[in-house]
């Protein structure tokens, strides 16, 4: 097995399940984690899964992806809308990146209908609940291959 997938979630994902359950369900983020975890195992590969409620933890984890990750998935959460730092971040990147939403922010408030993260993402997927997360691995792992075998 090669490097793994490594899959970040910021601020307030740790209380999925809770929160605002109408809006991101009740699934929690270690039902998330096991979604993710099964989907990639199926398609051959390893998930590294973290959350953080922290700007910093998560430009950490991102810079530390440039070396131990085949593809990085992101749900940046609040700081997709605001964070210029974790976008720098993410521009150093030579994987593929997925931009993930449980929701879809592009039909919410306006403030949500632009992420920085975007700008730095190969793809998006969003509002499909937690299967966003299982759909990001698939196309992770789709992209993966394509470059493997071109
Ligand atoms: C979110 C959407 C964001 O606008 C919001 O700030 C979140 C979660 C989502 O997964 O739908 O915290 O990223």
């Amino acid at each position: 097995m090669g490097k793994p997938i490594h899959v970040l979630s910021g601020p307030n994902l740790n209380l999925l399940g809770t929160r605002e359950p109408e809006i991101y369900g009740r699934e929690t983020l270690a039902d998330v984690q096991a979604r993710c975890e099964a989907r990639a195992a199926a398609l051959g590969h390893a998930i590294v899964f973290r959350q953080s409620n922290h700007e910093g933890q998560l430009i950490d984890w991102v810079q530390e992806a440039r070396t131990e990750a085949c593809a990085l998935i992101i749900n940046p959460a609040g700081y997709g809308h605001t964070s210029v730092a974790l976008l720098d971040a993410l521009k150093t990147l030579a994987i593929p990146i997925i931009e993930c939403h449980l929701s879809n922010p592009a039909a919410r408030e306006a403030f949500r209908r632009e992420t920085y993260v975007s700008l730095a993402a190969t793809g998006l997927v969003s509002g499909f609940g937690a299967a966003s997360y299982e759909l990001a691995v698939e196309a992770a792992a789709g992209l993966i291959g394509a470059r493997a075998s071109a």
